[in-house]
């Protein structure tokens, strides 16, 4: 694991050179908008791949003995023989999880990467449940050493061979016309348009477009989340997918989300 963890990192520098010298090419003609927004970019891709070289960074000084976990996961066999081996897991602790509190570790701990829907999707065995928690645990995954052991035992009967098909949460008409419907716009009331064209140039056209119709970002014209600001500034301030995370006021999102109601 530490070795493939080094291999990752020196990856990851390897793109972030790769994207120091795209700014730096660029450094002499900083005079146009879609210049500033590409640089903007790869400055925001710069942001993601030193947090990643962090993440690893603290992974590798944490020295753990993952031969022993490498071990304790790949052997096949019951609960008791895989977990064994490893003495990150090896901690006594008692097991039985209820629903609350397994959902509760996992939102702590792992939500923050993933959605629900893809570890509900999951249909691992012990040992390999075993696995993926030590390698997430590497990865940054914010679990007590005390918990690990039973969130594995928990993930491992909610997800586990024999936990039937998938079955997608069933969402009613009502549900889904709740999803849709407007919002209150609190703190993101009374924006300024042409405020939020400049604002939307700058950080948002490169990838949604210059009129907001979809490019490497979706199309913003026309959305229902328009009219639903507070998830709207959610989305935009945790990013999603392949849209980074981006900073901003309440007055700034206001702007722009009056620039966005505005284009037809
Ligand atoms: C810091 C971000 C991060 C956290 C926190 C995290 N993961 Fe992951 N996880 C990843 C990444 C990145 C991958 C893809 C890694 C790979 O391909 O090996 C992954 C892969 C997985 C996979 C394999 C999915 C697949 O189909 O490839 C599972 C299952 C998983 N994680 C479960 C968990 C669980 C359970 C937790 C909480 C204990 C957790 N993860 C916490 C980043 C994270
Ligand atoms: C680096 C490219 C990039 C930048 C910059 C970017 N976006 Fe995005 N945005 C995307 C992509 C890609 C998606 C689709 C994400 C997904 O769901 O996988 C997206 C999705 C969204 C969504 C969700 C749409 C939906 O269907 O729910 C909103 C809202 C949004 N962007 C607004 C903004 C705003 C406002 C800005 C500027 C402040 C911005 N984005 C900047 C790439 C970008």
């Amino acid at each position: 694991m530490r070795r493939a963890l080094v291999a990752r990192a020196r990856e990851v520098g390897a793109t972030l050179v790769g994207v120091l010298d795209t700014v730096a090419s660029r450094a002499g003609a900083l005079d146009t908008a879609a210049t500033l927004v590409s640089a903007r970019e790869a400055v925001a891709t710069l942001a993601v791949a030193t947090m990643t070289v962090a993440t690893m960074t603290s992974a590798c000084s944490k020295d753990r003995p993952a031969t022993a976990a490498d071990a304790g996961a790949t052997s096949a066999g019951g609960a008791g023989a895989t977990r064994a081996p490893d003495a990150s897991v090896a901690v006594a602790a008692p097991s039985g999880l209820s629903a609350e509190e397994g959902r509760a570790l996992v939102r702590g701990a792992c939500l923050s990467c993933h959605s629900e829907e893809m570890l509900a999707q999951q249909r691992l065995t012990h040992a390999q449940w075993t696995k993926t928690v030590t390698k997430m645990v590497a990865w940054g995954a914010n679990l007590e050493p005390k918990d690990t052991a039973p969130l594995t035992d928990w993930l491992a009967a909610t997800y586990g061979p024999n936990a039937g098909a998938y079955e997608p949460a069933p969402i009613g008409e009502e549900a889904a016309a709740a999803e849709l419907a407007p919002l209150p716009d609190g703190p993101f009331a009374n924006g300024d348009a042409e405020r939020g064209r400049a604002l939307y140039t700058d950080r948002c056209s490169g990838c949604h477009g210059p009129e907001a119709r979809g490019h490497i970002g979706v199309l913003l014209v026309d959305r229902p989340f328009l009219y639903r600001a507070p998830d709207f500034a959610e989305t935009v301030r945790r990013g999603r997918g392949k849209m980074p995370p981006t900073a901003m006021t309440d007055a700034e999102m206001a702007d722009v989300l009056a620039h966005l109601r505005a284009l037809r």
